[in-house]
């Protein structure tokens, strides 16, 4: 695991949309993972631009959501595949039978899940993984005791995850006790991941996943053991880090981030 601490949270999200943007540049048909929530608006805001601005093709890239509530067909406005062609693929020239999210109206759960797995595997995992984290340690829905090795699957909520999450619903009380989400195990196999957290109310969880020990209790963790994941965060979301000179070294230093400098 990598982490790097931009300043603002500006500089951090332009970074994290300069790694994906990268990432695409190098490999056209990348499988790239997607997450959603308020922290990653501002990478999708900026991928947009880039598309406009600088030729960023999306034409060949496919792309496997993270996550959906269970219940909440595609239509309904805090759908993630609502908040996904809201915030980025309406707006690039993705094919949108490129994009794939698990469907939280599914007649079958257990299938659904199955089938979003198999479709992973046949178009030979994922390439990147954009990850965010919730305050209860999750990447994706995986949420306190998902197991590491845990496939995509229906998993209940946390009350902190439902008070995190509720104030996006017109009526709080909407929100869906339970989602489908890949497992840890799934994002484990990604080739690569990057993982975004900014804000002084993710300090504490950055502080357990990057520097406390692999523990199911806090999901994100579990990228200790990935051998290519990288932490972007903004000076808030670094403060109860330990290690943050060395951090602050590897990222002024380290050939592979010449470019993003
Ligand atoms: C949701 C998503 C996660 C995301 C997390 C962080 O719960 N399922 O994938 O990482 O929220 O959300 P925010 O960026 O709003 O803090």
């Amino acid at each position: 695991m990598e982490v790097v601490i931009r300043p603002t949270e500006q500089d951090a999200a332009e970074l994290t949309a300069r790694f994906i943007a990268a990432g695409i540049r190098k490999k056209p048909k990348l499988v790239l993972g997607l997450a959603t929530g308020r922290t990653m608006e501002s990478v999708y805001e900026r991928l947009v631009r880039m598309h406009n601005e600088e030729a960023l093709d999306f034409s060949l890239v496919e792309t496997f959501n993270l996550d959906e509530y269970i219940g909440l067909s595609p239509k309904h406005p805090q759908s993630y595949r609502h908040y996904m062609d809201h915030h980025l693929f309406d707006h690039v020239n993705i094919d949108p039978r490129n994009t794939n999210l698990p469907r939280g109206d599914a007649k079958d759960i257990d299938a659904e899940c199955a089938a979003y797995e198999a479709l992973i595997r046949e178009r030979g995992g994922i390439g990147l993984q954009v990850l965010g984290v919730g305050r209860s340690g999750h990447i994706g829905f995986n949420e306190p005791l998902s197991a590491m090795q845990s496939r995509t699957r229906a998993k209940a909520l946390t009350p902190e995850t439902l008070r995190q999450n509720s104030p996006l619903f017109d009526k709080p009380g909407d929100i869906p006790r339970r989602a489908i989400t890949m497992g840890v195990g799934t994002i484990l196999e990604a080739k690569e991941c990057i993982l975004l957290a900014v804000g002084d109310e993710k300090a504490d969880v950055i502080a357990k996943a990057v520097e406390g020990p692999v523990t199911s209790m806090i999901s994100a963790s579990a990228l200790q053991l990935h051998p290519s994941c990288h932490v972007i965060v903004d000076e808030a979301a670094a403060a109860n880090l330990q290690n943050k000179e060395y951090y602050r070294w590897i990222f002024e230093n380290e050939p592979d981030w010449d470019e993003f400098r």
